[in-house]
């Protein structure tokens, strides 16, 4: 009887615990409405005014920056941890292109299905649940925050460049002490290259070496406090960037195309295939930010048509622009010789051509101020709506009560954005801001694919054609690309999964419990 019994109250536990793993795993895969996100979204009253060229304008506009400023010299001549594509970049940049096309179609077919404007984020919770969509909003922050470190150097870069161009300024202003315009281990390599010995130069507090990039820093504190005080981004403005942007980047090309000497595209590839995988890696980079096109869905007249041409017409005009910079940069600069801080007016001083330089550095400055400014804003808006879905501490969605804009969580992400420029260099930051993205981007095109299956008649405006392969060719490009450069980028390959470490510790550690005590309220 005794046994019996004893049997008994060992069921009863074991289902008491199947019961618990099941509803915890229930909870992770629990999604939020999609109708109920469209109905919200709908309350907010955006006028729908953007046709497909706006959305093209948009899309260059967020799209062209420090990939084709500064990343393009490190996809070209290589890294201590990658080696450089050569003249073949150009073939990198089709390659990185084509791994953005199949998953700008899934943004597309998610964007004219659910137009809200809370990016991969909210597609992952609609779709594939809480854990899911916290691990998505978390690798978005390596792409806009990360991704901001790495633009805010490229700004500094070509903001000394610039400065090179007024001789009358006091020397301190033109030609600064490494250790004040680079990140450490920028600074380190800067002066072993020049055959400096580091420990003379970079001076030290209590045995540590102090190196910071101080335009980095305050470029920074200008963006969050522009920031705090509100923006109204308008195409108008972006319209201006964008003319700027592409009228500096045809001056390059068709001054430049007249030093282009034949010679120096030979060899083409000369790391062979490793040489353009990892040129394709790192020049991704160039194209991030097509999503932010996505989340203008709200604003989109007839988006089942014009999303995609905005979409794919962005990234198909700035993998031409690329393609000519590509090609004359490589024609102009011995593989060697090529700067990989400000390569594009280097190369034209290189040339003796100092004007078309300094005018090419405003231009990047200004092209890249923009992008700074659509990062941090997209960094901070995903914050805001993790933390309203109570995934983060209710403090951070804390609106200013005069300029009503998310100032706890700017401040913040202004200071982790310094700290971030104090330690990672602008390869190190770029290769995990591509990770981040790459990482949402198979997440997008491997939802689809569910949705596709477990809510087959939801309205889809626009529909990937022949999916599953189109989304899953997405994935293999995407992941392809990723798990092939992971072999050789030693410090990104181990700082990706701590990443994502501390985000599923957090998730366990905070989200998922306040997630469950407000459902325990609220019942
Ligand atoms: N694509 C953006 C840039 O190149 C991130 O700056």
């Amino acid at each position: 009887m005794r046994e019996i019994n004893n049997n008994l109250h060992n069921l009863c536990e074991e289902k008491l615990e199947v019961g618990k793993i099941g509803s915890f795993v229930k909870n992770l895969f629990k999604t939020k409405n999609p109708d109920d996100m469209i109905e919200s979204a709908s309350k907010g009253g955006l006028q729908k005014t953007l046709g497909a060229f706006d959305l093209i304008i948009l899309g260059v506009g967020a799209i062209i920056g420090s990939g084709i400023f500064t990343v393009v010299g490190i996809a070209a001549a290589g890294s201590p941890e990658s080696a450089g594509a050569g003249p073949a970049l150009v073939v990198s940049m089709i390659l990185a292109s084509l791994a953005c096309v199949f998953s700008a179609m899934c943004y597309s077919e998610f964007a004219s299905m659910i137009p809200v404007a809370g990016s991969a984020y909210l597609y992952t919770y609609a779709t594939l649940g809480e854990f899911l969509a916290w691990i998505v909003g978390w690798v978005l922050m390596l792409e806009y925050l990360v991704g901001y470190i790495a633009v805010a150097s490229a700004w500094s870069g070509y903001l000394i460049q610039f400065l090179k161009g007024f001789p009358f300024l006091p020397s301190f202003i033109t030609n600064p002490p490494i250790w004040l315009i680079n990140d450490y281990s920028s600074a380190v390599s800067t002066l072993t290259k020049q055959g400096i010995d580091p420990t003379t130069v970079i001076p030290t507090i209590a045995g540590i070496p102090i190196s910071i990039n101080l335009p980095a820093v305050l470029v920074t504190v200008f963006m969050a406090a522009i920031l705090v005080k509100g923006i109204k981004e308008s195409t108008n403005m972006a319209g201006i960037m964008v003319v700027i942007k592409l009228a500096v980047i045809a001056l390059f090309v068709f001054t430049g195309m007249f030093y282009v000497k034949p010679q120096n595209w030979v060899p083409f590839a000369p790391n062979g295939f490793e040489g353009i995988f990892m040129g394709a890696f790192i020049i991704f980079f160039a194209y991030i930010g097509f999503d932010a096109i996505a989340t203008a869905a709200e604003e989109t007249k007839n988006p089942q048509k014009n999303l995609p041409i905005g979409i794919i017409g962005s990234l198909a005009t700035c993998t031409i622009v690329y393609v000519l910079v590509g090609l004359v940069l490589t024609g102009m600069v011995p593989i060697g010789q090529i700067d990989t801080h400000a390569p594009i007016a280097h190369a034209m001083r290189a040339v003796g051509q100092d004007w078309v330089a300094g005018l090419i550095s405003l231009g990047a400055l200004t092209g890249l101020t923009s992008v700074l400014l659509v990062l941090m804003l997209a960094g901070t808006r995903i914050l805001y709506a993790m933390s309203r879905d109570n995934y983060l501490p209710t403090i951070l969605k804390t609106v200013h009560k005069k300029f009503k804009t998310p100032h706890i969580i700017t401040v913040l992400v202004a200071i982790i954005c310094m700290f971030g420029s104090m330690f990672l260099n602008i390869s190190t930051a770029a290769e995990l801001c591509n990770f981040g993205t790459f990482t949402s981007f198979i997440i997008v095109c491997i939802a689809v694919i569910i949705l596709r299956k477990t809510d087959p008649n939801r309205k889809r405006p626009f529909r990937v054609p022949f999916c599953p392969f189109f989304p899953l060719l997405g994935v293999i490009c995407c992941g392809g690309l990723m798990i092939y450069s992971m072999q050789f980028l030693t410090t990104s390959r181990f700082l990706f999964p701590l990443w994502l470490v501390i985000g599923v510790l957090i998730y366990f550690g905070y989200g998922y419990k306040k997630q469950r005590k407000i459902e325990k309220d609220e019942k």
